[in-house]
């Protein structure tokens, strides 16, 4: 089985635990992309949903395959968000954002009754951190604020490689007009704290910790998918 085969098993096993008229965040990503693939296929064969998506590249898949779609305005209470991740420990905490959609993903799942996470093997570890952590920043006083993570890592002791994410020629821009910064740590021993004390810096927008969100993961890997947190 390949990446992309584990991916679509992951994501049909997810599948499975969306109902009819449920309304429903959905996630960012290659794996979150093989979600709504499927998705779109019951969408097609008469399913109802009301779709919740976690960026404007999701945004656009879903409506270029006939996935009903409303805001989170419009629908502040979710369901069940079904999103991928970055990185899963054995007590569910996850590293998102490497696809930049931290923010909106974080949003979203926390306005869910549930999160579902969808990944490969790949994606489990002990110990978060060898990921390298997305930091959504504020572009005023980016300097400071990097010199204040840089400060905070060191408390933490964390040491790594701090830098802005790019794309092409300039800064990579998330949907929400944010700069991210790819913080390389390698190991967090304390994810717990360290999320707890990155949204103290009043320039950190948010971060791509999620701890206490997903109640479930679907790991997907050569022999099939199990499940974590069940
Ligand atoms: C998007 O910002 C991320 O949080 C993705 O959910 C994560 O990067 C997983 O993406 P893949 O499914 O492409 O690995």
């Amino acid at each position: 089985m390949d990446a992309r085969q584990m991916k679509i098993k992951a994501a049909a096993a997810a599948l499975e635990h969306v109902e009819d008229g449920m309304r429903l965040g959905i996630g960012t990503g290659s794996t979150a992309e093989e979600f709504v693939r499927l998705l779109a296929e019951k969408v097609a064969n008469g399913f109802r949903i009301q779709g919740v998506p976690t960026s404007e590249r999701t945004a656009r898949l879903c409506l270029e395959l006939g996935i009903p779609l409303k805001s989170l305005d419009e629908l502040p209470e979710l369901d069940l968000t079904i999103d991928g991740a970055d990185e899963v420990d054995p007590q569910l905490r996850l590293i998102k954002g490497g696809g930049g959609a931290l923010l909106r993903e974080k949003i979203v799942a926390s306005a869910s009754s549930r999160m579902i996470v969808i990944a490969d093997e790949t994606k489990v570890v002990e110990v978060l951190g060898a990921f390298k952590l997305p930091i959504e920043v504020n572009t005023f006083g980016l300097v400071a604020t990097r010199i204040a993570v840089e400060k905070l890592a060191a408390r933490h002791g964390l040491s790594g490689e701090i830098v802005v994410r790019g794309s092409g020629d300039g800064p990579f821009m998330t949907d929400g007009g944010h700069l991210i910064l790819d913080a390389s740590f390698g190991r967090i021993p304390d994810a717990d704290a360290l999320a707890r004390d990155l949204n103290a810096i009043p320039g950190v927008v948010e971060h791509g910790l999620f701890i206490g969100i997903a109640s479930l993961a679907i790991i997907a890997g050569p022999n099939g998918a199990r499940v974590l947190g069940a």
